[in-house]
Parts: structure tokens; C-alpha cells; sequence
């Protein structure tokens, strides 16, 4: 066997055997863990590598800005040599991969965006960190806006919804539950804090097809999507574990039911795994569990990556077929236990002491468990890791704008636009308003002047209008709320029917 092998991917070596990962069992998800500085991203970078010689898509996120590389040739040097050796790699070739870079800020590749009906109630309540009431508001604003056709597009469009809520919050409090100025005004505040994080760069238009990231080039091999996050990792890390949260319920509620398959037919790695799952709400735990498990019999894997794997839950993690352990730190009690229970989680290997294994591993040496043919997890190896084919560390500036330019994606997304939606809807509704409510306002004053002839005329008094012109301007913000509910409105509900029932 050797690198370029399809159907099994390889990993390393072990005692002079080599240990892969079976394509077919590569839908069954994995994980890669390791304290810093271990081998994680290298292990990452030679499976991506390795699925896409085996023509599945990889979607990865750049964390640090060093898998960048993934688009190069390898620079050739005698500890790669080394490597190659021990674990006896037959016509290892140095080589790069077909790469898109994409970036939410636009600046290190293709824009990544998409927009608020598409994020939907439960993950944007999950990004502002909502109180249980506050999110009772924004569900019923997605289902105002479903209602009234109101496309909410970026954070300005749901800005402008929450103030037009809050603005007939009397006529609209019956209807869509019982909900406060105080907590529209708390959620404005928030999207305040998001916008200046820039969440306005991801929100929006063209917000990307996810069958873009799904690609395989002319030779057959399958393109990795490498998304750089190094900035909003610094800006609103928040914003980073939405979006993937986001893709993995858009591939599960898009993709069709697959069956077992040879191989894949796309392949996500989450890096900084742990901030998908720290401070996210029971009931998004439960649905990242049950979409974890669904999303299998779509033909797509999950491979969790993080410095332990007890920042994953005990669900997720149980799930996982492929499981590369590097090395772990032990010194406080904490740790030390940490490395028993991580060490127990593996078929045990009777040749093997897991427990000292961990703390004593090397860099770019891990213990690997895989997914036999029949499904069940291998005996625990201590493998070497094989080295990556394509470079070690970030492509050069001049490299990465020469790979974006050429990409078949160029253009598609480069230019964000700015359809007419909530915000600009709402606006025209505004001005309507109150150009009826100063005709309504005109005609009241010709009433009374009317009146006060009439009085003059010593002829009985006409009731008093308060209470119809009251009910007047009530019917008119009905029909208006009405009146532009159109086609927009037909158009979101199947969208929106969907995202409301996720919760
Ligand atoms: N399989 C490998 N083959 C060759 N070199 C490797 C391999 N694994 C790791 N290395 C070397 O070790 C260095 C550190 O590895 P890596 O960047 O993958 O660690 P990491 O666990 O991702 O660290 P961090 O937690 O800081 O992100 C690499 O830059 C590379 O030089
Ligand atoms: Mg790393």
C-alpha cells in the first residue's frame, strides 16, 4: 500500500505496519486531540490530503494560519526522510492539493457568508447568548417577518424588525406571545456588540451554496475548502462556531439520504473543537448530538479536532469511529485523570500501556484506533504519523491571491449585495404610514372643524370621534402589515417552516 492508495487513507506506522483509515468507514467521524505543540494540525493536513486524493471534499478551518500549506509541494528535508523510512512509505511523492481559500472577512479568500433566516432563531439566540425570554422575541420576529414577507437578510434588516416590533408592540403582543420593550431593546444591544465584531461580514449576500465546498477538480480529486479564521478568532470566536454549526445543519437538512458508501462524499474538520460545545444550551447540545449521529447516512464525516477530547461530549464522543490521540499533559490531579479516562476509551492493545503511552508520545506520534471493515474499533496503536506531502506552514502572500484568482470560485462571491429586505421594506411600510396617518390626521381636522360649525349652527352635538379615529389607525397598521406580505412571503415560509421547527 502506499499514499496514493484510494479507498485507505493512510495514517501511519506501527511496529513496521501501516495503519489507515478505511474510506468506507470514514463517514463514521473521528477525532484528533493533543495538548499543544503535538502534531494535531500535521495530522489533520495528511488526512485532508489523503481524502482528497481519494476524491472527497474537505472543508477545514485555518485556525492559526499554518495549513495553508495544504496548496504546495513539500519542501523536501532529511526528518521527512526519516519519517518516511521508519514507517515505510513506498514512492512517497512531495505535492500540493487543489485548494480554495475562503475567508469571512473576504481579505485570505473567496467572502464566506450567509444570512440571518438561514442562521434561524436558534443559532443566532445560541451567538447573542439569550435569555429564554429574549429568544421568545426573536422566534417571534422570524415568524413575523415568515408572515409578512420580510427577508431577513443582515443584522440591519433584524434591527429594523425589532424596532418596528417594538414600535406596534400593543397590536402585535396578543398575537406572537407576550414580549417587552425591555427585551427587544436587550436584543438590539446585542446585535450591536455582534456588528461590532463585524458579524455584518459573515450576514449577508450572495450568501454561499454549501455545494461550492463540495467539489472535485478536473484530475478527480477532491478540492480542500480551507477557510482562514485566524481573524475572527480574535474578533468573535463565537461567530467561527456558529458558522459551523451552521453547515452542519444545512448538509443535514439538504443532502439526501446516501446509504454506506465507498467512500465519503464530504469531509469537515472542526478545529477548536471545544468552542462549538462550551456554554451552548442543553437543546442545542441534544440537536449537535442527533445531527452528529443523522448526518452518517448522508455520506458526510465529522472529525472533531481539540487539545482533549473531554472538551466533547460523552455523545459525540461515543460516536466516533477514528480516534488519533497525541500526547497530554499530566501533571495535576485533573490531567492525570483526564489521560486514564481518555486512555480507557480505547479497545485495549495487550502489548500496549495506553496511560504511560500518552504522556510519552513524540511529536507527530499519536494512538490511533480506526473502524475495522465490519465497523468495530481496532486495537489501540502507537503510530507514527506519516508526513504531509504538500508544505509544512503557511503559503506566501503571492501564493495565496495566485490561488485565489485562479480558482473556478473567483467572482462568485467577491462582490456582497444588497437586496431589498426587512430593513428597506419596513422603511417604505414607515413612510406609508405616515403619510396615511397624515391624511387620517388632515381629514379628523376637517371633521372637527365641520363640528365646530355645526355647533355654531346651535344644532345637537355629533359623538365624539376618539374612539373611531383609535380604531382607525389600529385597522390601518393592520392592513399594512398586511399589505406587503406578497410573494416574498411564500417564498421564505418553506425556508423558514424548517429552521422554526429545528427547535
Ligand atoms: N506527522 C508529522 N510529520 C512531520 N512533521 C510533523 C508531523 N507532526 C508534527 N510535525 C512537526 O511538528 C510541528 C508541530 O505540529 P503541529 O503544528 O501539528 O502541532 P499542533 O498540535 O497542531 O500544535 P498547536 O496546538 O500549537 O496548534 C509541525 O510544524 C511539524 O514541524
Ligand atoms: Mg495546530
Amino acid at each position: 500500500m502506499n499514499t496514493t492508495d484510494p479507498v485507505r487513507i493512510l495514517i501511519g506506522g506501527a511496529d513496521g505496519k501501516h495503519v489507515a483509515l478505511n474510506a468506507k468507514m470514514a463517514n463514521r467521524h473521528g477525532m484528533i486531540a493533543g495538548a499543544t505543540g503535538t502534531g494535531k494540525t500535521i495530522t489533520m493536513q495528511i488526512l485532508a490530503e489523503g481524502f482528497s486524493r481519494a476524491g472527497v471534499p474537505v472543508f477545514l478551518a485555518d485556525v492559526k494560519g499554518d495549513v495553508s500549506g495544504l496548496a504546495m509541494q513539500g519542501r523536501p528535508h532529511p526528518k521527512v526522510d526519516e519519517r518516511i523510512e521508519s514507517i515505510g512509505i513506498e514512492g512517497f511523492q512531495l505535492r500540493g492539493n487543489p485548494v480554495a481559500f475562503w475567508d469571512m472577512y473576504g481579505e485570505k479568500g473567496h467572502p464566506v457568508r450567509t444570512t440571518v433566516s438561514e442562521l434561524g432563531p436558534l443559532l443566532i439566540s445560541n451567538l447573542l447568548g439569550l435569555s429564554g425570554a429574549q429568544e421568545g422575541v426573536l422566534y417571534a420576529a422570524f415568524k413575523i417577518a415568515d408572515e409578512e414577507g420580510l427577508l431577513l437578510l443582515d443584522l440591519e434588516d433584524l434591527q429594523a424588525l425589532l424596532s418596528w416590533m417594538n414600535e406596534n408592540r400593543k397590536e402585535l403582543v396578543g398575537e406572537y406571545g407576550n414580549f417587552t420593550s425591555a427585551s427587544i431593546g436587550a436584543i438590539q444591544r446585542d446585535l450591536l456588540v455582534l456588528e461590532q465584531q463585524d458579524g455584518e461580514t459573515l450576514l449577508g449576500e450572495p450568501a454561499l451554496n454549501l455545494n461550492d465546498f463540495m467539489k472535485v477538480d478536473y484530475s478527480g480529486q477532491g478540492v480542500i475548502n480551507i477557510m482562514d479564521v485566524t481573524t475572527v478568532m480574535n474578533k468573535g470566536p463565537k461567530l467561527y462556531s456558529t458558522f459551523l454549526l451552521w453547515m452542519l445543519s444545512e448538509l443535514f437538512e439538504n443532502l439526501p439520504e446516501v446509504g454506506d458508501m465507498d467512500k465519503p462524499k464530504f469531509v469537515l474538520f472542526f478545529d477548536e473543537a471545544h468552542l462549538i460545545f462550551d456554554d451552548a444550551p442543553d437543546a442545542l447540545l441534544d440537536k449537535i448530538e442527533q445531527v452528529v449521529r443523522l448526518i452518517r447516512s448522508k455520506g458526510v464525516g465529522i472529525y472533531f479536532v481539540s487539545q482533549s477530547p473531554m472538551d466533547i461530549p460523552e455523545d459525540v464522543l461515543g460516536q466516533l469511529g477514528m480516534k488519533i490521540q497525541h500526547a497530554l499533559r499530566a501533571f495535576t490531579p485533573k490531567e492525570k485523570k483526564a489521560v486514564k479516562i481518555v486512555a480507557q476509551n480505547f479497545r485495549a492493545n495487550p502489548n500496549l500501556d495506553s496511560v504511560a503511552a500518552i504522556t510519552d508520545l513524540g511529536v507527530g506520534e499519536a494512538l490511533v484506533s480506526v473502524l475495522d471493515e465490519k465497523g468495530a474499533p481496532t486495537m489501540v496503536e502507537r503510530t507514527l504519523i506519516r508526513p504531509p506531502q504538500s508544505r509544512i506552514g503557511p503559503v506566501t502572500e503571492k501564493e495565496r491571491t495566485a490561488t485565489v484568482s485562479r480558482s473556478p470560485m473567483y467572482g462568485r462571491y467577491e462582490e456582497a449585495v444588497n437586496r431589498d429586505s426587512a430593513k428597506e421594506l419596513l422603511k417604505i411600510r414607515a413612510d406609508e404610514k405616515m403619510r396615511q396617518l397624515a391624511e387620517l390626521e388632515a381629514e379628523e381636522q376637517a371633521e372637527k372643524e365641520r363640528e365646530a360649525e355645526l355647533r355654531e349652527a346651535k344644532k345637537p352635538r355629533k359623538k365624539s370621534s376618539g374612539y373611531q379615529r383609535q380604531t382607525a389607525s389600529e385597522a390601518l397598521i393592520k392592513s399594512l402589515a398586511r399589505s406587503l406580505g406578497g410573494e416574498g412571503g411564500r417564498l421564505l415560509r418553506g425556508v423558514l417552516g424548517s429552521l422554526l421547527g429545528r427547535k
